[in-house]
C-alpha cells in the first residue's frame, strides 16, 4: 500500500492553518462514527446533523438537468448571474422589507461560504466579533480565519441573548456582532425588543451586524424580524436554499448588504471561486420562484416531526426537552442524569447506537444538553425515542 506523502521537515504553514482547526471538533466524533457505521450497513440512528430528510423540489432538479443538457457548463460571473442576484434581492426584500438590488447581493456556495467572505471583508487581526451562545460550531474558525477573535456571550434564560452581557462584551476592538435567527441549536428567533437593543448598541459603537438567516424559511410564515431595512448601512444578511428547500448539497447561498461590501465580496468571490456552476444558479432561480411552497412544505414537515418527537420523549426520566420556536433542532437538557452532554452522547451511542450532538459544541451555555435534529423520518424518530427511553431508564 502507498504511504501518503508527508511534508518536508523544513517547510512551514501560514498562521491561518492554526486558526481553522475549530474548537468543538471532538463533538462530531460520535457523529462521524455513526455515519461510518451506517455506511457499513449497521443499525444506527443519526439525529446529529441538520440535513432535512426531504427531496429537493422536483422542478429545481429538472431545471438543473435541462441546463446541463443544454450546455450550461461554462464560466459564470464571479458574483453570480444577474438574474439570480435579482431573484435573491426580491426574496430578501419580501422577507426583510429592505429594498435592494442585484448590486447588493453576491452569490456564494452556501451561507457558510458567505459568512467566510463576510468575515474576511469585515474583520482582521486585532479585531473582535461578538456572538451569542449557543453558537453554530463553525463560527469560531470562520471568524478567526480572518485573524479576528470571536467573543461568545453566554446565553440568558431560555437561550435568549443576554443583552446586558452583550453590551459589556463590546470593546473598542469590536467590529461586528454575529448571530443566527432562528438560532441553531436553540431555535430562538430574536424579537423586536432584542433587535432594538442591538440596533442601539450597533449605532453607539459603529458596528457591523452579520445576521445568519439560514433557517429563516423555517420560522412562522418564512420570516424573522430583521434590522436590514432599519440599518441598511450596517446589516449583512446571509441566506441560503439549504434548509428551506432541502438543498444542502447544492451549496447555494448568498450575502446581501451595502453595495460597497458586495463589491468587496465580489472581488473575494473572484479570487476564491472564479464563479460557481451556472446550472445550479439557474436551478436556484427556479427554487426561489417556488419559495412559498417550499417553505410551507418544510415548516409542515418540521412541525409534525417536532411534535411527534416531543410527545415521544416528554415523559422520559431525566430529560427536559426545550421546544424550539423555529428550525429543525431541539436541545435536550440531560443534566439531571449527572452526565455532561458529551458523556451522555457518547454513552447513548455506545449503548443504543443513537447519535446526538454534544451541546458543548455550541458553547459552554449548552454543555449540559444534547442537540437532536428531528427533520427526519417518523420511524427513525420513534425508534430513537424508544432507545433514548431505554437508555435513560437504565441509568442509576
Ligand atoms: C446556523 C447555520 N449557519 C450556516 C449553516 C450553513 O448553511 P449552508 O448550507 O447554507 O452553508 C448552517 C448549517 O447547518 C447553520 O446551522
Amino acid at each position: 500500500m502507498l504511504t501518503p506523502p508527508t511534508h518536508s521537515k523544513n517547510v512551514n504553514y501560514s498562521a491561518l492553518v492554526h486558526r481553522i482547526g475549530g474548537h468543538g471538533a471532538d463533538a462530531w466524533l460520535t457523529h462521524y462514527e455513526a455515519v461510518a457505521a451506517r455506511e457499513r450497513g449497521e443499525d444506527v440512528l443519526i439525529l446529529s446533523v441538520g440535513d432535512p430528510d426531504l427531496e429537493t423540489p422536483a422542478p429545481v432538479i429538472e431545471r438543473a438537468v435541462a441546463q446541463l443538457r443544454g450546455g450550461d457548463t461554462h464560466y459564470v460571473p464571479a458574483a453570480g448571474r444577474a438574474a439570480l442576484r435579482e431573484a435573491i434581492a426580491r426574496a430578501h426584500a419580501a422577507r426583510s422589507g429592505q429594498q435592494i438590488g442585484a448590486e447588493n447581493v453576491v452569490y456564494f456556495a452556501g451561507a457558510q461560504n458567505a459568512l467566510f467572505a463576510a468575515s474576511l471583508c469585515l474583520a482582521g487581526p486585532g479585531d473582535e466579533v461578538v456572538t451569542f451562545e449557543p453558537l453554530y460550531p463553525t463560527y469560531p474558525a470562520t471568524i478567526e480565519v480572518s485573524g479576528a477573535r470571536l467573543v461568545p456571550v453566554p446565553a440568558a434564560a431560555g437561550w435568549r441573548p443576554d443583552l446586558a452581557a452583550l453590551a459589556a462584551h463590546v470593546t473598542p476592538r469590536t467590529r461586528a456582532l454575529l448571530w443566527a435567527s432562528p438560532n441553531n441549536p436553540s431555535g430562538v428567533v430574536l424579537n423586536e425588543a432584542e433587535l432594538g437593543s442591538i440596533a442601539a448598541l450597533a449605532r453607539r459603537h459603529d458596528l457591523w451586524l452579520i445576521v445568519d438567516e439560514v433557517y429563516a424559511g423555517l420560522a412562522p410564515g418564512g420570516r424573522v424580524p430583521s434590522l436590514a431595512a432599519r440599518l441598511p448601512e450596517r446589516v449583512v444578511t446571509l441566506g441560503s436554499l439549504s434548509k428551506s428547500h432541502a438543498m444542502t448539497g447544492w451549496r447555494a447561498g448568498w450575502l446581501a448588504g451595502p453595495r460597497e461590501l458586495a463589491a468587496h465580496a465580489e472581488k473575494l468571490a473572484m479570487c476564491m471561486l472564479f464563479g460557481l456552476p451556472g446550472f445550479i444558479q439557474e436551478a436556484a432561480i427556479a427554487a426561489l420562484a417556488l419559495a412559498d411552497e417550499a417553505g410551507q412544505r418544510m415548516r409542515a414537515f418540521c412541525a409534525t416531526r417536532q411534535e411527534r418527537f416531543a410527545v415521544a420523549i416528554g415523559d422520559i426520566p431525566h430529560l427536559r426537552a426545550v421546544p424550539p420556536e423555529a428550525g429543525m433542532f431541539m436541545l435536550i437538557d440531560v443534566s439531571a442524569t449527572g452526565l455532561s452532554g458529551g458523556e451522555f452522547a457518547r454513552a447513548l451511542y455506545a449503548a443504543e447506537r443513537v447519535s446526538v450532538l454534544d451541546g458543548a459544541a455550541f458553547g459552554r451555555s449548552s454543555a449540559g444538553c444534547v442537540r437532536v435534529c428531528f427533520a427526519t423520518e417518523e420511524a427513525t424518530l420513534d425508534a430513537a425515542a424508544a432507545r433514548l427511553r431505554r437508555f435513560c431508564e437504565s441509568l442509576p
